[in-house]
């Protein structure tokens, strides 16, 4: 277990998984046979997490099948997120009844001499201006994860694409994040709406998550 989010009813499985071993998975049935042996291991990993978390959360056995633009399909009653790294995988499960939708992601954080080329295209000319000195790997990599985690969130909520320029980070710290739509994705989820996620670090890995109650409206398209 890598990260204990704190939300009830919500089960967090994510740990490291061996290449090797999880290439060698039959993954025809998940319509993978042209796949590489990268991809596949780590499809068989994020599925794995998927299918342990909805075992213990429920006793369910499924391992989810790829929908529409690569989102996940869930069983009846359950919304989830996988994310995969090289070296790790995760994924989060809950019951629709408690919340609408998840999102997650396991990021390795961006060494420093890479950092800077990507702000621009990651970081709104906001986040760009609260950047500090110290970590600037840390702090563009957690920007990053958390935007990755609201549109795995929000993109099977409103079925529509948006990029690092519509979202921002407004404050981050202690685990516990706020963003903010910078572009309206339906009448349900406009512009000005704010999400919270939490997150931690580690080894060299962020994990964020970004959890929308049951009772929020707007997932409808
Ligand atoms: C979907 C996306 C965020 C996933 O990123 P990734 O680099 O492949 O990294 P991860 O390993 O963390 O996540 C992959 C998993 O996300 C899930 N996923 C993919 N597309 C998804 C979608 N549209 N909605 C929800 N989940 C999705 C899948 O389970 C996928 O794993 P799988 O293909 O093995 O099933 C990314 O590929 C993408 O499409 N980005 C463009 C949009 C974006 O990033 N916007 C930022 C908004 S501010």
């Amino acid at each position: 277990m890598l990260f204990r989010p704190g939300l009830a009813n919500v089960c967090f499985i994510g740990g490291r998984f061996d290449r090797n071993q999880l290439a060698k998975a039959d993954t025809g049935r998940l319509g993978l046979n042209k796949a590489s042996a990268k991809r596949r291991a780590e499809f068989m990993a994020g599925r794995r997490c998927a299918a342990e978390a909805l075992y213990r959360l429920a006793g369910v056995h499924h391992m989810p099948a790829m929908g529409p633009k690569r989102a996940p399909v869930w069983p009846a009653g359950f919304t989830g997120s996988i994310s995969h790294s090289d070296t790790h995988a995760a994924a989060v499960v809950a019951r629709t009844r408690d919340y609408c939708a998840l999102g997650v992601d396991i990021e390795p954080c961006l060494a420093h001499d890479r950092t800077s080329a990507l702000i621009p295209a990651l970081l709104t000319a906001d986040e760009q201006t609260r950047l500090t000195g110290a970590c600037l790997g840390e702090q563009v990599t957690l920007a990053f994860s958390l935007k990755e985690s609201l549109y795995k969130a929000l993109y099977p909520l409103t079925g529509t694409q948006f990029y690092f320029q519509d979202a921002q980070v407004v404050a981050a710290s202690n685990g516990r994040a706020r963003m903010r739509l910078l572009t309206s994705l339906n009448k349900h989820w406009p512009a000005g709406t704010e999400v919270t996620a939490k997150y931690c670090r580690h080894g060299d890995h962020l994990i964020t998550l970004v959890a929308i109650a049951a009772e929020r409206t707007g997932s409808g398209v």
